[in-house]
């Protein structure tokens, strides 16, 4: 169990779930939320009964990201920030990640995705990445990953104008496995997590340790600068300008940095 009532975990047939309720600020994530999400992360890893994880939002929104608040007032600089740490523990995580995401999944609402073994949206999904919009880079890995499934011209389109996409182009672009109606994406895949975690475990890890060991090395030192990178940029004046504009509902003003 959670002390987090905004991350609400259960167990069912050897899949953990990990839902994100925070509706009334979009799921936006705070400190305390990652640190219960690490904590169903570590759970998840360390019981042999649990065979794979799945993480969803509310049918309205998967999350928005970062709370800008947090953010703002407490930036998380170091590794043991509870966002860096589920960063790190998403490149690495052994069993099998699912993601059911329906309405907006924004920043790390969608790199998260990067990472997992199957993604299933809701009609209604909307996946963004306005990172340089904030003043901020790409981050979770993001920077390597999507050039790496999409290509580089796509995903700069993703990554620098920060475009958003729907559920059909986000399955054209091979970030998710498939689009449902909004009522059926969150059963199908929870059926999908049932179904992979019914089959025998150690081959399903090692299946996903050979899938992911071409690239592992290199997306975890790709990780460290981009972390570097990310935590400069959140102290920067423009991301704070950018921030600070969100939170007070008016455009952000760039003029006055070079
Ligand atoms: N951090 C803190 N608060 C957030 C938030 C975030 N990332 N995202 C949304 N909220 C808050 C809004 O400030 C608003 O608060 P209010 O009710 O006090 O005005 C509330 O959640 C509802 O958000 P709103 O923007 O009115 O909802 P929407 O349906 O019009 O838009 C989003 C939803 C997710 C598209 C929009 O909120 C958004 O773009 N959020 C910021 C996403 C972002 O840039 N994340 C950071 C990436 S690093």
């Amino acid at each position: 169990m959670t002390e987090c009532k905004e991350i609400v975990v259960s167990e069912s047939g050897g899949v953990l779930e990990v839902s994100i309720q925070r509706p009334d600020r979009k799921n936006a994530l705070t400190h305390a939320m990652y640190t219960a999400i690490n904590k169903a992360f570590d759970r998840a890893e360390a019981d042999p009964l649990i065979r794979a994880l799945l993480i969803t939002g509310t049918q309205e929104c998967f999350t928005a990201g970062n709370d800008m608040v947090d953010f703002l007032q407490n930036p998380p600089l170091g590794e043991d920030a509870p966002v860096m740490i589920l960063l790190a523990k998403l490149a690495v995580f052994p069993k099998p990640l699912i993601a059911a995401v329906n309405g907006p999944a924004v920043g790390v609402g969608t790199t998260l995705l990067l990472h997992c073994d199957l993604v299933y949206v809701g009609e209604s999904a909307r996946l963004q990445m306005p990172f340089t919009s904030l003043g901020l880079c790409p981050e979770a890995g993001s920077s390597y990953l999507l050039p790496l499934l999409i290509g580089h011209q796509r995903a700069a389109e993703l990554l620098m104008l920060g475009e958003t996409i729907d559920a059909d182009r986000a399955c054209q672009l091979g970030i998710a496995n498939a689009r449902l109606s909004d009522d059926e994406y969150f059963p199908h895949a929870r059926q999908q997590a049932a179904r992979i975690a019914a089959q025998p475990a150690a081959a399903v890890r090692l299946t996903k340790q050979l899938m992911r060991a071409p690239f592992d090395e290199r997306l975890r030192s790709h990780m460290a600068i981009e972390g570097d990178a990310f935590a400069k940029r959140l102290v920067s004046p423009e991301a704070r300008e950018a921030m600070q504009a969100f939170m007070q509902k008016r455009k952000p003003d760039f003029s006055q940095f070079d």
